[in-house]
Protein backbone atom coordinates (compact mmCIF):
# COMPACT_ATOMS: atom_id res chain seq x y z
CA UNK A 1 0.00 0.00 0.00
CA UNK A 2 1.30 3.58 -0.78
CA UNK A 3 1.98 5.90 2.36
CA UNK A 4 0.27 9.05 2.61
CA UNK A 5 3.46 10.73 0.82
CA UNK A 6 2.41 8.46 -2.42
CA UNK A 7 5.57 6.26 -2.01
CA UNK A 8 5.81 2.54 -1.48
CA UNK A 9 7.51 1.07 2.06
CA UNK A 10 10.83 -0.13 1.09
CA UNK A 11 10.69 -4.37 1.70
CA UNK A 12 13.11 -7.05 1.79
CA UNK A 13 14.66 -6.91 -1.79
CA UNK A 14 16.34 -9.97 -1.38
CA UNK A 15 12.87 -11.82 -1.35
CA UNK A 16 12.46 -10.89 -4.92
CA UNK A 17 13.48 -12.46 -8.13
CA UNK A 18 16.63 -10.99 -9.64
CA UNK A 19 14.34 -9.91 -12.76
CA UNK A 20 12.45 -7.54 -10.69
CA UNK A 21 15.54 -5.26 -10.39
CA UNK A 22 15.39 -5.17 -14.61
CA UNK A 23 11.43 -3.88 -14.27
CA UNK A 24 10.79 -0.03 -14.21
CA UNK A 25 7.56 1.86 -13.18
CA UNK A 26 5.80 4.24 -15.38
CA UNK A 27 7.49 7.20 -14.41
CA UNK A 28 4.65 9.09 -15.46
CA UNK A 29 2.41 7.11 -12.26
CA UNK A 30 4.63 9.44 -9.96
CA UNK A 31 3.39 12.52 -11.73
CA UNK A 32 -0.15 10.98 -11.77
CA UNK A 33 -0.03 10.58 -8.50
CA UNK A 34 1.26 14.75 -8.22
CA UNK A 35 -1.50 16.00 -10.57
CA UNK A 36 -4.18 14.47 -8.74
CA UNK A 37 -2.80 15.55 -5.53
CA UNK A 38 -2.72 19.26 -6.56
CA UNK A 39 -6.29 18.78 -7.67
CA UNK A 40 -7.33 17.15 -4.49
CA UNK A 41 -5.95 20.82 -3.13
CA UNK A 42 -8.39 22.90 -5.86
CA UNK A 43 -6.07 23.26 -8.40
CA UNK A 44 -7.05 22.80 -12.16
CA UNK A 45 -5.06 20.40 -14.14
CA UNK A 46 -5.38 19.81 -17.49
CA UNK A 47 -4.43 16.25 -17.82
CA UNK A 48 -2.29 15.66 -21.01
CA UNK A 49 -0.33 12.71 -19.96
CA UNK A 50 -2.80 9.84 -20.06
CA UNK A 51 -2.74 7.40 -22.93
CA UNK A 52 -6.61 6.87 -23.03
CA UNK A 53 -9.14 8.00 -25.13
CA UNK A 54 -11.59 10.79 -23.46
CA UNK A 55 -14.52 8.92 -24.81
CA UNK A 56 -16.64 6.42 -23.31
CA UNK A 57 -17.37 3.33 -24.42
CA UNK A 58 -19.81 3.42 -27.34
CA UNK A 59 -23.05 3.10 -26.85
CA UNK A 60 -23.73 -0.10 -28.78
CA UNK A 61 -21.02 -2.22 -26.79
CA UNK A 62 -22.20 -0.98 -23.31
CA UNK A 63 -25.87 -1.99 -24.35
CA UNK A 64 -24.60 -4.99 -25.54
CA UNK A 65 -22.35 -5.57 -22.36
CA UNK A 66 -25.78 -4.79 -20.12
CA UNK A 67 -27.73 -7.23 -21.98
CA UNK A 68 -25.48 -10.37 -21.96
CA UNK A 69 -25.25 -9.73 -18.07
CA UNK A 70 -29.11 -9.89 -17.65
CA UNK A 71 -29.04 -13.05 -19.86
CA UNK A 72 -25.62 -15.44 -19.95
CA UNK A 73 -24.35 -17.37 -16.76
CA UNK A 74 -20.91 -15.23 -17.50
CA UNK A 75 -18.75 -18.55 -17.61
CA UNK A 76 -14.66 -18.86 -18.68
CA UNK A 77 -14.58 -19.02 -22.71
CA UNK A 78 -11.64 -21.25 -24.51
CA UNK A 79 -8.90 -19.95 -23.94
CA UNK A 80 -8.10 -18.94 -27.45
CA UNK A 81 -11.53 -16.86 -26.71
CA UNK A 82 -15.02 -17.04 -28.17
CA UNK A 83 -14.88 -18.17 -31.28
CA UNK A 84 -18.09 -15.99 -32.29
CA UNK A 85 -15.53 -13.13 -31.07
CA UNK A 86 -12.63 -14.50 -33.25
CA UNK A 87 -14.96 -15.42 -36.44
CA UNK A 88 -16.09 -11.46 -36.17
CA UNK A 89 -12.36 -10.43 -35.69
CA UNK A 90 -11.43 -12.52 -38.81
CA UNK A 91 -14.15 -10.79 -41.17
CA UNK A 92 -13.55 -7.61 -40.09
CA UNK A 93 -9.92 -8.19 -41.27
CA UNK A 94 -11.22 -9.33 -44.62
CA UNK A 95 -13.55 -6.62 -45.01
CA UNK A 96 -11.92 -3.39 -43.73
CA UNK A 97 -8.45 -4.68 -44.06
CA UNK A 98 -9.13 -6.54 -47.56
CA UNK A 99 -6.77 -9.42 -45.79
CA UNK A 100 -7.85 -13.17 -45.34
CA UNK A 101 -7.23 -14.11 -41.89
CA UNK A 102 -8.35 -18.22 -40.90
CA UNK A 103 -10.24 -17.34 -37.61
CA UNK A 104 -8.26 -20.10 -35.95
CA UNK A 105 -5.35 -17.86 -36.00
CA UNK A 106 -6.85 -15.54 -34.06
CA UNK A 107 -6.42 -15.49 -29.93
CA UNK A 108 -8.03 -13.29 -28.25
CA UNK A 109 -6.54 -11.81 -25.03
CA UNK A 110 -6.76 -9.74 -21.94
CA UNK A 111 -6.21 -6.62 -23.59
CA UNK A 112 -2.66 -6.06 -26.44
CA UNK A 113 -0.46 -6.08 -22.90
CA UNK A 114 -1.66 -9.98 -22.53
CA UNK A 115 -1.31 -10.53 -25.56
CA UNK A 116 2.49 -9.19 -26.38
CA UNK A 117 3.15 -11.49 -22.95
CA UNK A 118 1.70 -14.36 -24.66
CA UNK A 119 3.69 -14.24 -27.68
CA UNK A 120 7.30 -13.09 -26.20
CA UNK A 121 6.54 -15.89 -23.48
CA UNK A 122 6.64 -18.13 -26.64
CA UNK A 123 9.35 -16.77 -28.42
CA UNK A 124 12.07 -15.68 -25.87
CA UNK A 125 14.27 -17.87 -23.77
CA UNK A 126 16.95 -17.03 -21.28
CA UNK A 127 19.48 -14.46 -23.32
CA UNK A 128 17.72 -14.26 -26.38
CA UNK A 129 17.90 -10.88 -27.70
CA UNK A 130 15.10 -8.70 -28.28
CA UNK A 131 15.04 -5.80 -30.74
CA UNK A 132 13.14 -2.95 -30.53
CA UNK A 133 13.02 1.28 -31.68
CA UNK A 134 14.34 3.70 -28.97
CA UNK A 135 11.75 5.62 -28.31
CA UNK A 136 9.10 2.78 -28.31
CA UNK A 137 6.32 1.52 -25.72
CA UNK A 138 8.06 1.21 -22.23
CA UNK A 139 6.72 -2.09 -21.09
CA UNK A 140 7.66 -3.97 -23.83
CA UNK A 141 11.56 -3.59 -22.41
CA UNK A 142 9.67 -4.76 -18.95
CA UNK A 143 7.96 -7.71 -20.51
CA UNK A 144 11.61 -9.16 -21.75
CA UNK A 145 13.14 -8.55 -18.74
CA UNK A 146 10.28 -10.83 -16.90
CA UNK A 147 11.11 -13.59 -19.35
CA UNK A 148 14.93 -13.23 -18.93
CA UNK A 149 15.57 -12.08 -22.13
CA UNK A 150 17.56 -9.27 -23.32
CA UNK A 151 16.73 -5.87 -24.70
CA UNK A 152 18.84 -4.38 -27.69
CA UNK A 153 17.25 -0.82 -27.89
CA UNK A 154 18.00 0.52 -31.33
CA UNK A 155 18.13 4.40 -31.43
CA UNK A 156 16.25 5.70 -34.05
CA UNK A 157 16.17 8.92 -35.95
CA UNK A 158 13.40 11.83 -36.89
CA UNK A 159 14.37 11.37 -40.72
CA UNK A 160 13.00 7.63 -40.24
CA UNK A 161 9.87 8.29 -38.41
CA UNK A 162 11.12 7.20 -35.10
CA UNK A 163 11.21 3.69 -36.37
CA UNK A 164 13.73 1.40 -37.28
CA UNK A 165 15.20 0.68 -40.32
CA UNK A 166 17.43 -2.39 -41.51
CA UNK A 167 20.39 -0.66 -41.78
CA UNK A 168 19.68 0.48 -38.39
CA UNK A 169 18.76 -3.00 -36.89
CA UNK A 170 21.81 -4.04 -38.96
CA UNK A 171 24.20 -1.85 -36.60
CA UNK A 172 23.19 -3.30 -33.47
CA UNK A 173 21.55 -6.97 -34.19
CA UNK A 174 23.74 -10.23 -33.16
CA UNK A 175 24.00 -13.78 -33.29
CA UNK A 176 21.38 -13.85 -30.61
CA UNK A 177 18.92 -11.68 -31.95
CA UNK A 178 15.00 -13.33 -31.79
CA UNK A 179 12.54 -11.27 -32.08
CA UNK A 180 11.83 -7.80 -33.43
CA UNK A 181 9.49 -5.49 -31.73
CA UNK A 182 7.55 -2.93 -34.04
CA UNK A 183 5.03 -0.50 -33.27
CA UNK A 184 2.87 1.03 -36.42
CA UNK A 185 1.24 3.56 -35.86
CA UNK A 186 4.06 4.38 -32.48
CA UNK A 187 3.63 5.12 -29.14
CA UNK A 188 4.91 7.69 -27.88
CA UNK A 189 5.38 9.36 -31.37
CA UNK A 190 2.72 8.48 -33.63
CA UNK A 191 4.48 7.48 -36.66
CA UNK A 192 3.11 5.13 -39.01
CA UNK A 193 5.17 2.63 -41.21
CA UNK A 194 4.25 2.82 -44.92
CA UNK A 195 4.18 -0.09 -47.33
CA UNK A 196 7.49 -0.50 -48.85
CA UNK A 197 9.38 0.43 -45.11
CA UNK A 198 7.04 -2.11 -43.21
CA UNK A 199 8.00 -4.67 -46.19
CA UNK A 200 11.77 -3.93 -45.91
CA UNK A 201 11.76 -4.56 -42.17
CA UNK A 202 9.84 -7.91 -42.35
CA UNK A 203 12.26 -9.15 -45.28
CA UNK A 204 15.36 -7.97 -43.01
CA UNK A 205 13.49 -10.00 -40.05
CA UNK A 206 12.78 -12.93 -41.82
CA UNK A 207 15.79 -13.49 -43.71
CA UNK A 208 17.64 -13.65 -40.82
CA UNK A 209 15.11 -16.43 -38.78
CA UNK A 210 14.28 -12.97 -35.96
CA UNK A 211 10.32 -13.23 -35.62
CA UNK A 212 8.77 -10.12 -35.79
CA UNK A 213 5.94 -9.37 -33.42
CA UNK A 214 3.84 -6.40 -34.66
CA UNK A 215 2.21 -4.20 -32.20
CA UNK A 216 -0.68 -2.30 -34.26
CA UNK A 217 -3.48 -1.48 -31.23
CA UNK A 218 -3.49 2.23 -32.61
CA UNK A 219 -4.13 0.84 -35.88
CA UNK A 220 -8.09 2.57 -36.50
CA UNK A 221 -6.58 5.52 -35.63
CA UNK A 222 -4.79 6.97 -38.51
CA UNK A 223 -5.07 10.46 -40.03
CA UNK A 224 -6.07 11.08 -43.02
CA UNK A 225 -8.07 8.83 -45.40
CA UNK A 226 -5.69 6.12 -46.20
CA UNK A 227 -5.90 2.85 -43.69
CA UNK A 228 -2.10 2.17 -43.50
CA UNK A 229 -1.45 -1.36 -44.21
CA UNK A 230 -1.09 -3.81 -41.66
CA UNK A 231 1.73 -6.11 -41.37
CA UNK A 232 -0.71 -9.42 -42.02
CA UNK A 233 -0.47 -7.58 -45.78
CA UNK A 234 3.48 -8.69 -46.08
CA UNK A 235 3.64 -12.18 -43.96
CA UNK A 236 1.53 -14.84 -42.69
CA UNK A 237 5.17 -15.86 -40.08
CA UNK A 238 4.76 -12.79 -37.84
CA UNK A 239 2.62 -11.61 -34.85
CA UNK A 240 0.32 -9.02 -34.76
CA UNK A 241 -0.66 -7.88 -31.26
CA UNK A 242 -3.87 -5.58 -31.96
CA UNK A 243 -6.52 -4.39 -29.08
CA UNK A 244 -10.05 -3.16 -28.26
CA UNK A 245 -9.06 -0.68 -26.19
CA UNK A 246 -7.78 2.57 -28.16
CA UNK A 247 -10.02 2.70 -31.45
CA UNK A 248 -12.71 1.00 -29.95
CA UNK A 249 -12.67 2.90 -26.60
CA UNK A 250 -12.80 -0.03 -24.76
CA UNK A 251 -9.52 0.89 -22.65
CA UNK A 252 -11.28 -0.74 -18.95
CA UNK A 253 -12.80 -3.99 -20.32
CA UNK A 254 -9.43 -5.66 -21.05
CA UNK A 255 -9.71 -7.64 -24.59
CA UNK A 256 -7.63 -7.34 -27.26
CA UNK A 257 -6.37 -9.90 -29.75
CA UNK A 258 -2.95 -11.69 -31.58
CA UNK A 259 -3.00 -12.85 -34.74
CA UNK A 260 -0.59 -16.00 -34.70
CA UNK A 261 1.01 -17.63 -37.42
CA UNK A 262 -0.39 -21.19 -37.63
CA UNK A 263 2.10 -22.71 -35.98
CA UNK A 264 2.06 -20.92 -32.77
CA UNK A 265 -1.47 -21.09 -31.94
CA UNK A 266 -0.91 -24.55 -30.00
CA UNK A 267 1.56 -23.08 -27.84
CA UNK A 268 -0.36 -19.74 -27.28
CA UNK A 269 -3.73 -21.97 -26.36
CA UNK A 270 -1.60 -24.16 -23.77
CA UNK A 271 -0.07 -20.66 -22.29
CA UNK A 272 -3.34 -18.74 -22.00
CA UNK A 273 -4.70 -21.93 -20.25
CA UNK A 274 -1.79 -22.02 -17.68
CA UNK A 275 -1.49 -18.09 -17.51
CA UNK A 276 -5.66 -16.69 -17.37
CA UNK A 277 -7.76 -19.51 -18.24
CA UNK A 278 -9.72 -16.91 -20.94
CA UNK A 279 -9.71 -13.12 -21.60
CA UNK A 280 -12.98 -11.31 -19.34
CA UNK A 281 -16.58 -12.90 -20.79
CA UNK A 282 -18.36 -10.11 -20.83
CA UNK A 283 -15.86 -7.58 -22.40
CA UNK A 284 -15.60 -10.26 -25.08
CA UNK A 285 -19.28 -10.43 -25.75
CA UNK A 286 -19.74 -6.83 -25.41
CA UNK A 287 -16.64 -6.70 -28.05
CA UNK A 288 -18.93 -8.01 -30.78
CA UNK A 289 -20.64 -5.00 -30.95
CA UNK A 290 -17.11 -3.42 -31.58
CA UNK A 291 -17.69 -3.99 -35.51
CA UNK A 292 -21.49 -3.16 -35.65
CA UNK A 293 -21.95 -0.39 -38.13
CA UNK A 294 -23.53 2.23 -35.80
CA UNK A 295 -20.19 1.71 -33.77
CA UNK A 296 -18.16 2.21 -36.67
CA UNK A 297 -20.18 5.43 -37.32
CA UNK A 298 -19.34 6.45 -33.91
CA UNK A 299 -15.73 5.46 -34.17
CA UNK A 300 -14.88 7.33 -37.00
CA UNK A 301 -16.01 10.34 -36.10
CA UNK A 302 -13.89 9.92 -32.85
CA UNK A 303 -10.91 9.39 -35.24
CA UNK A 304 -11.89 12.63 -36.99
CA UNK A 305 -11.57 14.77 -33.90
CA UNK A 306 -8.53 12.78 -33.15
CA UNK A 307 -7.26 14.90 -36.23
CA UNK A 308 -8.71 17.78 -35.32
CA UNK A 309 -6.89 18.21 -32.21
CA UNK A 310 -3.48 17.49 -34.06
CA UNK A 311 -4.09 19.77 -36.63
CA UNK A 312 -4.84 22.34 -33.63
CA UNK A 313 -2.41 21.49 -31.06
CA UNK A 314 0.84 20.68 -33.41
CA UNK A 315 0.93 24.27 -35.07
CA UNK A 316 0.18 26.12 -31.50
CA UNK A 317 3.23 24.26 -29.86
CA UNK A 318 5.48 24.73 -32.52
CA UNK A 319 4.58 28.19 -32.42
CA UNK A 320 5.73 27.77 -28.59
CA UNK A 321 9.48 26.91 -29.67
CA UNK A 322 8.47 22.83 -29.31
CA UNK A 323 10.05 21.48 -32.53
CA UNK A 324 7.69 18.44 -33.76
CA UNK A 325 10.16 16.05 -35.93
CA UNK A 326 7.58 13.52 -37.28
CA UNK A 327 4.15 14.60 -38.42
CA UNK A 328 2.22 12.07 -36.39
CA UNK A 329 0.08 9.61 -39.32
CA UNK A 330 -1.45 7.88 -36.49
CA UNK A 331 -2.68 7.48 -32.47
CA UNK A 332 -3.34 10.69 -30.82
CA UNK A 333 0.47 11.80 -29.61
CA UNK A 334 2.27 14.63 -30.09
CA UNK A 335 6.40 13.88 -29.77
CA UNK A 336 7.98 17.39 -29.06
CA UNK A 337 11.32 18.24 -28.68
CA UNK A 338 11.47 20.74 -25.73
CA UNK A 339 15.31 21.36 -26.03
CA UNK A 340 14.95 25.15 -26.33
CA UNK A 341 13.31 25.27 -22.92
CA UNK A 342 15.13 22.32 -20.87
CA UNK A 343 17.90 19.70 -21.68
CA UNK A 344 16.14 17.74 -18.80
CA UNK A 345 12.74 16.91 -19.68
CA UNK A 346 11.27 15.39 -16.40
CA UNK A 347 12.56 18.65 -14.59
CA UNK A 348 10.50 20.54 -17.40
CA UNK A 349 7.80 18.11 -17.18
CA UNK A 350 7.60 18.46 -13.25
CA UNK A 351 7.75 22.82 -13.63
CA UNK A 352 5.21 22.56 -16.34
CA UNK A 353 2.88 20.13 -14.06
CA UNK A 354 3.69 22.89 -10.62
CA UNK A 355 3.46 26.17 -12.28
CA UNK A 356 1.33 25.88 -15.36
CA UNK A 357 -0.88 23.54 -14.37
CA UNK A 358 -0.38 21.13 -17.72
CA UNK A 359 0.36 17.51 -16.82
CA UNK A 360 2.68 15.80 -20.08
CA UNK A 361 5.07 12.47 -20.17
CA UNK A 362 9.09 13.09 -20.26
CA UNK A 363 10.90 11.33 -22.93
CA UNK A 364 12.19 9.27 -19.96
CA UNK A 365 8.80 7.17 -20.15
CA UNK A 366 9.86 5.75 -23.47
CA UNK A 367 13.51 4.84 -23.41
CA UNK A 368 17.00 6.73 -23.03
CA UNK A 369 17.56 8.16 -26.75
CA UNK A 370 17.19 12.04 -26.91
CA UNK A 371 14.83 11.32 -23.68
CA UNK A 372 16.35 14.12 -21.57
CA UNK A 373 14.96 16.80 -24.82
CA UNK A 374 11.68 15.12 -26.17
CA UNK A 375 8.33 15.39 -23.97
CA UNK A 376 4.94 13.38 -25.10
CA UNK A 377 1.91 15.44 -25.32
CA UNK A 378 -1.62 13.39 -25.42
CA UNK A 379 -4.54 14.46 -27.48
CA UNK A 380 -6.89 13.36 -24.89
CA UNK A 381 -8.87 16.14 -24.46
CA UNK A 382 -11.52 18.03 -26.34
CA UNK A 383 -9.87 21.26 -28.55
CA UNK A 384 -11.49 24.35 -25.75
CA UNK A 385 -9.01 22.15 -22.98
CA UNK A 386 -6.22 21.87 -25.38
CA UNK A 387 -6.44 25.68 -26.14
CA UNK A 388 -6.04 26.27 -22.59
CA UNK A 389 -3.04 24.39 -22.09
CA UNK A 390 -1.40 25.88 -24.77
CA UNK A 391 -2.31 29.43 -22.85
CA UNK A 392 -1.19 27.74 -19.82
CA UNK A 393 2.14 26.68 -21.46
CA UNK A 394 2.45 30.06 -22.97
CA UNK A 395 2.25 31.47 -19.41
CA UNK A 396 4.80 29.27 -17.99
CA UNK A 397 7.28 29.67 -20.45
CA UNK A 398 6.97 33.62 -20.21
CA UNK A 399 7.84 33.68 -16.86
CA UNK A 400 9.60 30.36 -16.17
CA UNK A 401 10.69 30.62 -12.40
CA UNK A 402 7.59 31.96 -11.65
C1 LIG B 1 1.92 0.73 -28.03
C2 LIG B 1 1.04 0.11 -27.01
N1 LIG B 1 0.90 -1.23 -26.98
C3 LIG B 1 0.14 -1.84 -26.07
C4 LIG B 1 -0.57 -1.12 -25.11
C5 LIG B 1 -1.42 -1.87 -24.12
O1 LIG B 1 -2.78 -1.61 -24.27
P1 LIG B 1 -3.95 -2.63 -23.87
O2 LIG B 1 -3.38 -3.64 -22.95
O3 LIG B 1 -4.98 -1.76 -23.22
O4 LIG B 1 -4.46 -3.25 -25.12
C6 LIG B 1 -0.47 0.28 -25.10
C7 LIG B 1 -1.17 1.07 -24.08
O5 LIG B 1 -1.00 2.27 -23.93
C8 LIG B 1 0.36 0.92 -26.07
O6 LIG B 1 0.51 2.25 -26.11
Amino acid sequence: MRGMNGKYPKGPSHRLAPRMQHIQPFHVMDLLARARALEAAGREIIQLQIGEPDFPTPEPVRERAARVLQQDPIHYTPALGLPVLRAAIARHYAEAEGVEVAPERIVVTPGSSAGLQLVLAALVGRDDNVLMGDPGYPCNSNFVHLFEGRVIAVPTRPEDGFQPTPALLEQHADAGARVLLLASPANPTGSVLGEAALRALIDWAESRGIVVVMDEIYRGLFHGSDRPPTALTCSDELFVVNSFSKYYGMTGWRVGWVVAPEWAVEPLDRLAQNMYLSAPTLAQQAALAAFEPETLEILEQRRAEFTRRRDFLLPKLEALGFRIPVVPDGAFYLYADCSRFSRDSSRFVLDLLEQAGVAITPGRDFGTHRADTFVRFACTRPVPVLKKAVECIAEHLANPGR
